[in-house]
């Protein structure tokens, strides 16, 4: 099943600025089953598709439940959810993809920054039921910002969770090298957040002897793209031998659909791997944040709605 629309039956205010949509089949059907890290593409008024992470157990079949953080510098797609989806209306998503996979491992670090909490919340609700030990380091702001912290505090594995707020006492914030110290081979550590959040912990993670297949990450937005150094670039098309010209402030995808060829994208943003396209020639330009750095390396396919060239010319496996 690709899409299917379903009804938002409840919307709540989790914390300042954060908001979180139920969602449910309006004949009351089971919904696809879904694993902890799995998100959908939601359809939002306007447009925009985006990915929200799924927050509820994942082993409820009557409900999705995600979380959106108002962010009034993106596309409007946050705003949008907030503003103009209520209870009661229906909205088409996908059905759940998992591109944040939960492995078993004897010991797992969870490491939450803001709304990035989301798919570490139903790691951390899987984790306990399978009594697996783990620890969730959630960081936000503050605690007004701090999205399901009663229904963290009051949960089974409160015990386990650790909160630690921008605007908290020094005593209380993450003392990451401590948190990251200790960790043996087949340990796991999972890391959700924006973009600076990310690059922290995951420098501080090699820095403390965590290897890169020991380390999983998933960023919640795109990264914000320096394109001050953005030049030109040909796209030749393997199947036409056609080349299309990307000038410095054209994007890759726009110009292939204004020569009829359409690649199918959904978050635009470098973040689902919709778009993903092989490469057989030149080397891309990766801004992506889906790859790994070792899957970047080999330049043998990219996302084209992000990315662009460091060569003259890619040639595209379409
Ligand atoms: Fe999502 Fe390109 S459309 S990565």
């Amino acid at each position: 099943m690709d899409s299917l629309d379903v009804k938002v039956i409840r919307k709540t205010l989790e914390a300042e600025g954060i908001t979180s949509f139920e969602l449910a089949r309006a004949d009351g059907a089971p919904l696809p089953a879904f694993s902890a890290g799995s998100h959908v593409d939601v359809q939002i008024p306007g447009g925009l598709t985006r990915q929200y992470s799924l927050c509820n157990d994942a082993t409820e079949q009557h409900r999705y439940r995600i979380a959106v953080l108002r962010d009034p510098a993106s596309r409007g797609g946050s705003v949008a959810m907030h503003d103009a989806v209520n209870e009661g209306d229906v909205i088409r998503i996908s059905a759940p993809k998992n591109h944040f996979p939960l492995q078993h491992a004897p010991r797992t670090l969870l490491l939450a920054g803001g709304i990035g909490v989301t798919p570490l919340l139903c790691m951390a609700q899987r984790l306990a039921a399978i009594n697996a030990d783990f620890t969730l380091h959630y960081c936000t702001r503050s605690a007004e910002r701090t999205a399901f912290r009663k229904e963290i505090g009051s949960s089974a594995f409160a015990d386990k969770v650790s909160f630690h707020f921008d605007a908290g006492p020094a005593e209380q914030k993450l003392d990451l090298p401590a948190a990251l110290a200790g960790a043996a081979p087949d340990h796991q550590l999972y890391v959700c957040g924006p973009a600076g959040f990310i690059d922290h912990v995951v420098g501080a993670a090699k820095a403390s002897g965590w290897r890169s297949e020991q380390i999983h990450l998933e960023y919640f937005g795109a990264a914000p793209q320096d394109t001050a150094g953005d030049t030109g670039f040909e796209v030749k098309i393997a199947s036409t031998g056609q080349s299309y010209t990307v000038g410095p402030e054209h994007n890759i995808i726009q110009v292939l659909k204004d020569h009829g060829i359409e690649i199918l994208t959904s978050c635009e943003q470098g973040v689902c791997g919709t778009c993903i396209t092989r490469v057989l020639e030149g080397e891309p330009d990766h801004r992506d944040m889906y790859f790994t750095d070792e899957e970047k390396a080999k330049n043998d396919q990219f996302t084209p709605c992000c990315s662009r060239a460091k060569s003259k010319t890619l040639v595209l496996d379409l």
